[in-house]
């Protein structure tokens, strides 16, 4: 079965109030009536409710870069699943690569993020992925299993069904080296089988799988192709308005 595409674009640390309502204003004008799939934004949090705001009545959904587990409280530096609601969004990046890697976030923060955005109400959009020594130390699907187990323990049933999970290889982010479609491909299958033995088999065939690493006008389309590709999640190429157009109208 093939699901609803979801195209993503995570900003990370970029853009100022100016460029991102620039870009918004772009990608909400090439995004309308595309009736067969969801587009995503996940700008910075100090432009998210600009962003919104350029972007209301359009179809296109808003996104925090990662979200506390709670509503409120001693939390320095954090943002809470309910000031992003305020703010427009409605689902949260959580896990990325960069938050572990860079920050060192471990899969019981992530857990804990997973769970406080879903008990307000975010769609999580769970990330997971390989690094380059891992892979090369045939180590992938022991990681993706550890990741996905940690990250989403806890999660019921029909919380999973909301949940969207971001296949992203380390190795592929940001470096121009897409894992191939049949790479990416067997990632995702192994991810949904994992995903119905962890919840159920229904479950896991209605939840949306992105890839993210290196994605690009030039090879969205085969990716999108893949049984178990449901989407993109998309970084350099989301801050430049042609090709993040082009990569939402992939064909
Ligand atoms: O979250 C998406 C991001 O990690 C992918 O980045 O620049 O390889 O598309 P990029």
């Amino acid at each position: 079965m093939k699901r609803r595409p979801l195209l993503a674009g995570n900003w990370k640390m970029h853009t100022t109030v100016i460029d991102a309502c620039q870009l918004a204003a772009a990608i909400g004008k090439c995004s309308a009536g595309l009736a067969d799939r969801d587009v995503l934004l996940a700008p910075p949090y100090t432009v998210l409710s600009e962003v919104a705001h350029v972007l209301q009545g359009s179809d296109v959904l808003i996104a925090s870069q990662n979200v506390c587990w709670e509503a409120e409280g001693a939390f320095t530096g954090e943002i809470s699943p309910t000031m992003i609601k305020s703010a427009g969004g409605t689902a949260a990046i959580i896990g990325h690569s960069e938050r572990r890697q860079i920050f060192h976030e471990d899969h019981a923060i992530i857990n804990k993020r997973v769970l406080g955005a879903l008990a307000f109400g975010l769609i999580p959009v769970f990330c997971v992925g390989e690094t380059l020594e891992e892979r090369e130390g045939e180590k992938t699907f022991e990681i993706l299993e550890e990741q996905l187990r940690e990250g989403l323990a806890g999660v019921s049933l029909q919380d999973m069904g909301k949940t969207v999970v971001a296949y992203e290889p380390v190795w592929a982010i940001g470096t121009g080296k897409t894992a191939s479609k049949e790479q990416a491909q067997e990632a995702h299958a192994f991810i949904r089988k994992l995903l119905a033995e962890m919840f159920e088999k229904n479950i896991a065939d209605t939840v949306r799988i992105l890839y993210g690493g290196s994605v690009k006008p030039d090879n969205v389309d085969e990716l999108m192709a893949q049984t178990d590709i449901d989407g993109a999640l998309v970084g350099g190429a989301a801050l430049d308005a042609d090709s993040f157009c082009r990569i939402i109208n992939f064909i």
